[in-house]
């Protein structure tokens, strides 16, 4: 009988004892160790978990039309070409004068290298300004392969060239 109530006892004694110390580590963890969460790091928490920040100025070909780059340049692109160009590169949106990438032949030179120089030039006496001060090269090449996935006639530059004349754009 009295080996009964030990019993009881002790599993009742278990569960006080193991509730204590759960409060406990809760106690330290909010005093201690939980340092709040900010607004900021709640909207970083939404990135799936390990995924490394997508950072543009990185990327050592942003003219390769790697997917995120393009997406980086829509962006770019929506903000600094399509009041004139449209937002789907076909002057809807845009000026009538502008280039249709969508159907339109390229005039000053087929090719990413060409249109490359187009926006770091402009073309004089055009409403097609330089680009240069305002964009960095990594900027104007993202804006490209994102031109690119729209544009009737593709770049036939190769990669190496590309590379090369990069390494000496501005
Ligand atoms: C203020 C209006 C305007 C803006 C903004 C603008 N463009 Fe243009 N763009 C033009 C016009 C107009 C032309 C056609 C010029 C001509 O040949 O008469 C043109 C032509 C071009 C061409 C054609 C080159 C060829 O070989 O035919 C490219 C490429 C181009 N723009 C890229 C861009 C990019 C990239 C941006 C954004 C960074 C941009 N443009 C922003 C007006 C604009």
């Amino acid at each position: 009988m009295s080996e009964n109530h030990d019993h009881h006892n002790q599993s009742g004694l278990i569960a006080f004892l193991g509730s204590m110390a759960f409060v406990f580590v809760f106690f330290i963890y909010i005093v201690f160790i939980n340092k709040g969460v900010t607004l900021d790091e709640k909207v970083q928490d939404a990135a799936p978990v390990g995924a490394p920040k997508f950072e543009l100025a990185s990327v050592k070909d942003p003219w390769n039309g790697a997917p995120e780059v393009i997406t980086a340049g829509q962006k770019l692109y929506k903000a600094n070409c399509a009041m004139c160009h449209g937002e789907k590169g076909d002057l809807v949106g845009g000026i009538p004068n502008a280039r249709n990438f969508t159907k339109d032949p390229w005039k000053q030179g087929d090719g990413i290298i060409n249109h490359f120089k187009v926006v770091q030039n402009g073309i004089p006496g055009t409403q097609m300004a330089s680009f240069k001060a305002s964009l960095k090269p990594y900027e104007r090449w993202a804006i490209l392969s994102f031109i690119e996935t729209l544009a009737a006639k593709k770049s036939t530059d190769k990669p190496e060239d590309v590379a090369a004349f990069a390494a000496k754009a501005e």
